[in-house]
């Protein structure tokens, strides 16, 4: 009876072995924007790269529009294993690494191909790995594009900012940004950010185009400047023990797919940040302020003390380097 029982305990395990050997890996990505944004279609893309490729090995459930986490909360679920992907802003990284916040210094990049020059460098490959030792893996950087400021009032120059409150990311170069601007900086939610537009509980806020159009800012923001003072863009990351955990063969699988997805999703932010302009300006509910050469030069009088500000934290030498990309 005894080793009957044996018997059917070894049949009872070994196949449940071959079960849990079975079962899909999920990877759960979350992200905070619309799904026709760039980072919503590179998410979708890379869902359909790695289901189409693992052959059910690993499943892909992307939560668009803050369903699963905020970006504020994101980074510390994933740690704890509740999440494996997400493309958080390089702004809200700042508890982890203050390096990064060298991607938020005003009128530092002179467009998006120079952000890309200086992502794709060996220092801002540095910049992608240097998570590691809090845990977390940068599998990549996402482009969303340049970001415009939008207000209840029209914002040609800096003093029309005075005394206006704006949301932003949780970035103190950010902050400073607009407390070089005599405005009242706001850390909160994406979430939460049409809400507070549509109440008038702040003023105004920083996006890119995509974002503006995507969450309909346009239609309870009536001015938006474009004055493309600082970029907006994401890196995709995971933690370290999900990643070293899966096999290599599945690893290298799962990366490809990423790459590919993450390809797309740069090659189509530029179109898209163009067709939500047009968009925008379509809509007759917000109309687009051009800025003069002088009125721009005095946006970047205005904001460039906080480069010398934040100098020490972010390091000299990577500043240089960030600059040296607008070179081409
Ligand atoms: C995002 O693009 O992921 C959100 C950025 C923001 O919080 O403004």
């Amino acid at each position: 009876m005894r080793l009957l029982t044996a018997a059917v305990a070894t049949v009872a395990m070994t196949l449940g072995a071959q079960f849990a050997a079975a079962a899909p890996i999920e990877i759960k990505f979350s992200h905070v924007v619309a799904e026709n944004t760039p980072k919503g279609k590179m998410a979708v893309r890379f869902k359909e790269l790695v289901e189409e490729r693992l052959d059910g090995k690993v499943t892909v459930s992307v939560f668009p529009n803050s369903q699963l986490f905020g970006d504020n909360k994101v980074l510390e679920a994933m740690l704890l294993g509740d999440v494996q992907m997400a493309a958080p802003s390089l702004s809200k990284f700042q508890k982890y690494t203050t390096q990064l916040q060298v991607f938020d210094l005003p009128f530092l990049f002179k467009d998006m191909a120079a952000v890309d020059r200086f992502q794709q460098s060996e220092t801002g490959q540095e910049l992608l790995n240097s998570l590691r030792k809090k845990g977390l893996v940068g599998l990549g950087y996402l482009h969303n594009g340049m970001k415009q400021m939008s207000a209840n009032t029209p914002l040609r120059v800096p003093a029309d900012a005075a005394g206006k409150k704006f949301r932003i990311m949780t970035s103190d170069v950010l902050q400073a940004q607009f407390e070089e601007l005599d405005a009242v900086p706001l850390k909160k939610p994406f979430s939460e950010v049409f809400t507070l537009l549509q109440t008038k509980a702040i003023d105004g806020a920083e996006n890119p185009w995509s974002n503006i159009y995507s969450k309909k800012f346009h239609e309870v923001q009536p001015y938006i400047t474009e004055t493309n003072h600082g970029v907006l863009d994401y890196m995709v990351v995971t933690s370290a023990e999900f990643w070293n955990g899966l096999d290599d063969d599945v690893r290298a699988e799962v990366k490809k797919a990423l790459d590919e997805a993450i390809a797309y999703g740069n090659q189509i932010s530029g179109e898209q940040a163009a067709a939500d302009r047009q968009a925008i300006i379509d809509s007759g509910r917000s109309e687009v302020i051009e800025i003069t050469e002088a009125e721009r030069q005095q946006w970047v009088d205005a904001m460039k003390p906080v480069w010398k500000q934040f100098e020490d934290e972010i390091g000299a030498d990577l500043i240089e380097a960030a600059l040296k990309a607008n070179e081409g």
